[in-house]
């Protein structure tokens, strides 16, 4: 008999719904990522990088070029000056970087402490390095960190605590204040970070992303992820990086260079090339995704949906009480796909254990104009 080192883990929900939006025909509103393309410039790029034969293994650390732009970037939106050679780390996807940052840190009998509901990569990550995931809720309502319940979680073997800013699934952002007082809560502690920041630049109505990077004592024992699958509409690139002190990224790279040993090449160059051509593309995006999150809450503002709207990512919650109180939250997600031909995502399915009573789905707008329009239309049917 095979013994399943993970015998919790099924089929993602992302990968159901999202097929189950194929085979139904629905709009697809579930799993997050974009149904227009990334930059034409940047996709311009790439074709010309593989034509010009750079199609061989890229350093194991990433493209000098590419970490060196990433490191700029740091250093204009958060004011730290980070070295791009030995603390910038290029890896296929956000969710890798997640992991190895979480092998290197966690030895087996290590608790780790992820804030529910969270990305569903975090714990599987946690249990394969032999550690413990502890689940704190987050406040019902805005999903601010409950310090009560986090003081409560912490023990003698937390190691680690996974932030992510802004939130998937509630677009919560967590504040410079909320940062400092984490900070002061481990400062006597052996604890480090993991501060998933993948949604970085999609932080909307004026709001500021308060990132980890920018928090001197934080960036001290933490490892900052990013993604330009999301940055740049291109998830299925997946290239991403993490960024984190030079003794934090020595022990990282020693996972990322058996996991992978290094990201695509090609790929590498195209956005090294594009970051340089438009710095200003990350400064566009706040209004780029403010617009079709107000255009898809306006247009969903006279259906029995309730929602308040999302200050970051591209995720938009809606309450479903009024319209099917009797469905759980998954029943409502397949119904809505099978019955009204819109996809959503579960909110329950990103907690472990969820409140019953809660009826919340998950929206993407990361979606053209028409599609937007469709799909809300289909839903203020309901
Ligand atoms: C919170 C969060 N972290 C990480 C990722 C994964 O990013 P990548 O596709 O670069 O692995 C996602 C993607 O949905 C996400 O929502």
């Amino acid at each position: 008999m095979f013994t399943s080192k993970l015998p919790a883990v099924g089929t993602t929900i992302f990968t159901t719904m999202s097929q189950l939006a194929v085979q139904t025909g629905a709009i697809n509103l579930s799993q997050g990522f974009p149904d227009f393309d990334g930059p034409e410039a940047l996709r311009e790029a790439l074709a010309r990088h593989v034509a010009a034969g750079h199609n061989q293994y890229a350093p194991m650390t990433g493209l000098p070029a590419l970490r060196e732009q990433i490191a700029l970037k740091i250093e204009r939106l958060y004011g730290r000056n980070v070295s791009a050679d030995s603390e910038v780390t290029v890896t296929p996807g956000a969710t890798q970087a997640i992991f190895c940052a979480i092998q290197a840190l966690i030895h087996p009998g290590d608790e780790a402490i992820v804030f529910d509901p969270c990305y569903d990569s975090y714990d599987p990550s946690v249990t394969l390095a032999g550690g413990r995931c502890i689940h704190v809720p987050l406040a019902a309502g805005d999903f601010a960190i409950d310090w009560q319940c986090l003081e409560a979680a912490l023990s003698p073997r937390t190691r680690l605590i996974v932030l992510n800013t802004p939130h998937n699934p509630s677009g919560a952002l967590i504040s410079r204040d909320e940062l400092d007082r984490l900070a002061a809560l481990i400062r006597e502690r052996d604890i480090y970070i993991v501060s998933d920041e993948v949604y970085e630049h999609l932080v909307f109505d004026g709001r500021q992303h308060a990132s980890v990077l920018a928090h001197d004592e934080l960036y001290a024992r933490a490892f900052v992820v990013s993604s330009f699958g999301k940055t740049y509409h291109v998830t299925g690139w997946k290239t991403g990086y993490v960024v984190a002190p030079p003794a934090l990224s020595a022990e990282l790279r020693k996972v990322h260079q058996y996991v992978s040993f290094c990201g695509v090449t090609p790929l590498q160059y195209a956005l090294a090339d594009f970051m340089a051509a438009c710095p200003e593309h990350v400064s566009e995006l706040p209004a780029f995704y403010q617009a079709k999150r107000d255009l898809f809450c306006d247009l969903l503002a006279g259906s029995r949906f309730t929602f308040t709207r999302t200050p970051g990512t591209y995720f938009q919650l809606a309450d479903y009480s009024a319209i099917r109180p009797d469905l759980d939250d998954v029943a409502m997600a397949q119904w809505l796909t099978r019955e009204h031909g819109v996809a959503a995502i579960p909110v329950s399915v990103f907690s472990e254990r969820p409140d019953p009573s809660q009826r919340l789905v998950r929206f993407c707008f990361a979606k053209r104009e028409d599609t937007l329009r469709q799909a809300a239309e289909k839903l203020s049917a309901i």
